[in-house]
């Protein structure tokens, strides 16, 4: 019988989770689901487990759903642990993407100095979360969706003994849109990733075995879609995207396509608010929905927010963990040499082989020379920007934004910074 914590248990995407354990029922004895958060999202939390209990019961499950404010009594004998918070909530997500704006940066959460304010506010409460884990629940898989992921779990591989694998869900994403742009089923298509979080490049994508990763990249050039409902999709240029050879994600346009993407983030800013302002706008009419005591399945307006697909993700992930499937999943964990020019101890994003051992990532050899050079500047920026949120460290912060490729000058990275430091100052305190 299994226990599921989850923290950070109020979010809107809970659902999302429920229902993949719903889905898989018979391959995964649920019996205890512990949605924890904090007396700031008490209403949120109380909301969504009313929710998750009517879909329990709907489905004709016996799975207990509780509340608890409590993190410790839930992380207690749970064998799975899914972190999916967000410190600050989407106030501080807002000042992230606004911040840079004024510098003409990338405004993002997760992308250039947006993410960096983000990992130094959320690494520390994870660091206090693997705490609890290594006391009360050393032998627990801890399922990481918090952003920035990437960072997020390297900072948990190199600073705990907690059993760690972070998640996105762009690579099943992309993995859909593929299905889509060839109108075939999900299952006879087969991808391949290798990169870094919200960095990663889809290659040898087959179609029943067949390589169609050629036939793919024209059907881009031609205009298919491929991205997340929280990305711009600007067109890319043809001649570029057959020279690159594999398939970017959606977030290297901010990298390929800066000037482009910061125009529009301009634009938007001043019309319709950055991404987060847009999102709390989508999240109060979901808890308008959730409220219903008459709804008990996910909602389908839940996927106009970026995660779709999440809980695919993470319950395929505690199958491949629990069931020892040995399937391919693509998670965020060390990198030991499976990208042979990126660092051994950085984490990395990489299919791998997924048995109750843990994760045992795919050798991909090296990254080609036009991805390699971009995946070692962004990951020195994060490693710089771990050692920062661990050791509440400015000097490794400033080199962090400055090593970063969107940001122009250490003098912009130095204002951006500061500006992160005051306008964070209640959620920073290791500064
Ligand atoms: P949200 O604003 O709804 O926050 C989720 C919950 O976290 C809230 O109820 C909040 O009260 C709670 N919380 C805040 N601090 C906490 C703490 N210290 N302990 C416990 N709970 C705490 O956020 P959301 O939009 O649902 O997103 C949640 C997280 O998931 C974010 O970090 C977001 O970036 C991330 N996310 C990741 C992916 C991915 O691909 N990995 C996709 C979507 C969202
Ligand atoms: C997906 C990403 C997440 C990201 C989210 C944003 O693109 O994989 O990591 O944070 O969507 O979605 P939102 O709806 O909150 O803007
Ligand atoms: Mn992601
Ligand atoms: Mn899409």
């Amino acid at each position: 019988k299994l226990k599921l914590a989850v923290i950070g248990g109020g979010s809107s995407y809970t659902p999302e989770l429920i229902e993949g354990v719903i889905k898989r029922a018979d391959r995964l004895p649920v019996a205890q689901i512990d949605l924890v958060d904090i007396d700031a999202g008490r209403e949120k939390l109380e909301i969504v487990t009313r929710l998750a209990q009517r879909m329990v019961s709907k489905a004709g499950l016996d799975i207990t759903v509780r509340a608890t404010l409590d993190r410790r009594e839930a992380i207690k004998d749970a064998s799975f642990i899914m972190t999916q918070l967000r410190v600050g909530g989407l106030a501080a997500r807002a000042r992230d993407e606004r911040i840079p704006l004024q510098y003409n940066v990338i405004g993002q959460e997760t992308t250039g100095p947006g993410g960096l304010a983000k990992a130094l506010r959320t690494i520390p409460v994870l660091l206090d979360i693997c705490r609890d884990i290594e006391e009360l629940a050393p032998e627990a898989w801890l399922i990481n969706f918090t952003n920035p992921a990437g960072m997020v779990t390297e900072a948990i591989s190199k600073y705990t003994k907690v059993k760690a694998l972070g998640l996105c869900n762009v690579p099943i994403h992309m993995h859909h849109d593929v299905a889509k742009a060839f109108n075939v089923d999900f299952d006879r298509i087969k991808t391949t990733f290798a990169g870094l979080n919200h960095l990663v490049w889809m290659s040898d994508v087959r179609l029943d075995g067949k390589d169609i990763t050629g036939d793919l990249i024209e059907k881009l050039c031609d205009g298919a879609h491929m991205n997340m409902n929280n990305i711009h999709e600007s067109p890319w240029d043809p001649d570029f995207l057959r020279g690159l050879g594999v398939i970017p994600c959606p977030y290297h346009r901010y990298f390929y396509m800066q000037d482009e993407m910061l125009a529009e983030e301009q634009e938007a800013a001043k019309s319709k608010g950055t991404r987060a302002e847009q999102v709390m706008k989508t999240e109060e009419e979901l808890f308008e929905l959730y409220r219903d005591p008459d709804l008990d399945i996910k909602p389908p307006q839940l996927e106009k927010r970026g995660g779709a697909y999440y809980s695919d993700v993470s319950l395929n992930l505690v199958d491949s963990l629990h069931n020892d499937t040995g399937m391919i999943n693509v998670v965020n964990t060390v990198n030991n040499g499976a990208i042979s020019n990126m660092p051994n101890d950085c984490v990395v994003e990489i299919s791998s082989v997924i048995d109750s051992g843990g994760a045992h990532p795919i050798s991909m050899g090296a990254l080609a020379d036009n991805q390699i050079g971009l995946a070692r500047a962004v990951k020195s920026y994060e490693s710089l920007a771990v050692e920062a949120a661990v050791h509440g460290d400015y000097s490794k912060a400033l080199q962090a934004l400055t090593a970063n490729p969107l940001i122009p000058s250490a003098k912009i990275a130095k204002s951006i910074l500061d500006d992160i430091l005051e306008q964070n100052a209640d959620y920073l305190p290791q500064f």
